[in-house]
């Protein structure tokens, strides 16, 4: 049993899939570690690290020879996966959901090429399944990056100071969408200082949100979604409900100094959060983070990996956040992809061998073929 750490490819990904610590792990298992040069760099993790945790470090070719299990934070590209056994598992972050050459496409591409294509966003959102889901490691660390983001980009103070030459009052704060990266965002803001509300459409965050220290903004005239809502996850409202939220956030949103939005609806694109009406409202210097952005945005005008200036609000357009403390992020989805394999790990076999619940829900390719109902529709 080979597993392969490849180098990542995409731009800007400074992430990798397994660390010496991992390393060591699946080497107890039984398996045999191969890791491309260089994989680590941009978490700052030397190539001599993984030698000394037991792995073999060299090119891309002889990574991928007779790899059994092929790790990525993103997927690799489909081309550059020559010498890797036909039916090779390919563990990583696959945005199946993506239109692009990065997205669907290249699921296909893994189909018609025999390769079992395990898309590690589609872990259930089930008890068992906590510790080995990417969403959460890595929005936990988007999450609180925001926070910082805009604290660093905000021309005034968070915190309210008394001085001898006058008094700095508190930022305000609005975070919109409260699952993992909301909640960080909630918790980063107030350590810093600043007077935080949030809201979202699933109504068990409310007691969660109020557990933070913040206030919650919730519509109250047409219904959100009870309590966690399905698996976790949101789904998109009605008309109704997106009006009478519109028209709340408007009142809200003039009086807020920094918001972040963090709404994300699986499978579809991010729902429409803020209008380029409502980011006029705004008192110029305010600073908003899209952590949607490369879900095509909660922010009208937003660009994904870019900051834009409407109206004399910033607006950050975020991209992989979670890379931009690849240390961290590389640990935790390393830990999230050890987690996984090894709770399905036959010793006899000595390789994983996925239970029905689980292997259903992250399997995108198997004998060719797309086969996950998600992607069949
Ligand atoms: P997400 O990334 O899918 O969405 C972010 C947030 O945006 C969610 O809270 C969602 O309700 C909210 N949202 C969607 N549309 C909105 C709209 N129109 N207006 C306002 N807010 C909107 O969600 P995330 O962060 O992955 O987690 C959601 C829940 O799932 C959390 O309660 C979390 O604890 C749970 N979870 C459970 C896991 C497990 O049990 N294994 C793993 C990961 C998350």
């Amino acid at each position: 049993m080979k597993i392969a750490v490849l180098r990542e490819a995409a731009a800007g990904e400074s992430r990798v899939s397994a660390t010496p610590e991992t390393v060591k792990k699946f080497i107890a298992l039984g398996a045999e570690l191969g890791v491309e040069r260089g994989a680590g760099e941009g978490a700052s993790i030397a190539d001599g690290d993984y030698e000394a945790a037991g792995a073999k470090v060299g090119d891309r070719t002889a990574t991928l020879e007779n790899a059994d299990i092929i790790f990525g934070v993103q997927g690799p590209d489909p081309e550059a996966l020559a010498g890797a056994k036909p039916g090779a598992w390919i563990v990583a972050g696959l945005n199946p959901f993506g239109a692009g050459s990065d997205g669907r496409a290249r699921v296909d591409a893994y189909a018609a090429k025999g390769f079992e294509a395990l898309a590690m966003e589609f872990m259930p959102r089930i008890t068992r399944a906590q510790s080995m889901d990417i969403l959460s490691s890595q929005s936990n660390l988007a999450g609180y990056k925001a926070a910082l983001l805009a604290a660093a980009e905000y021309g005034r103070a968070f915190p309210m100071m008394m001085t001898a030459a006058g008094t700095v009052s508190a930022a305000r704060a609005f975070i919109m969408g409260v699952g993992v990266a909301g909640l960080q965002a909630i918790a980063t803001a107030r350590r810093l200082g600043a007077q935080v509300s949030a809201t979202d459409v699933r109504s068990a965050t409310k007691e969660q949100i109020q557990s933070l220290g913040a206030k919650p903004i919730f519509v109250e005239s047409v219904a959100g979604i009870e309590g966690e809502g399905a698996g976790g996850y949101a789904t998109e409202m009605s008309e109704e409900y997106q009006k009478a939220q519109a028209e709340l956030v408007s009142s809200h949103i003039a009086k807020q100094d920094i918001v972040i939005t963090t709404a994300l609806i699986p499978g579809r694109p991010a729902p429409r959060l803020i209008s380029d009406a409502q980011i006029a409202s705004m008192r110029a210097g305010s600073v908003i983070v899209d952590l949607a952005a490369e879900s095509g945005g909660n922010v009208e005008g937003a660009v994904s990996g870019e900051t834009v200036v409407k109206h004399g609000v910033k607006i950050i357009g975020a991209k992989n956040m979670a890379g931009t403390l690849a240390a961290d992020a590389s640990a935790l989805f390393s830990r999230n992809l050890y987690n996984f394999l090894s709770a399905f790990w036959d010793k006899d076999a000595n390789k994983p061998i996925l239970d029905e619940e689980i292997g259903t829900a992250v399997r995108l390719t198997q004998g060719g073929k797309v086969v996950n109902q998600r992607l069949l529709g």
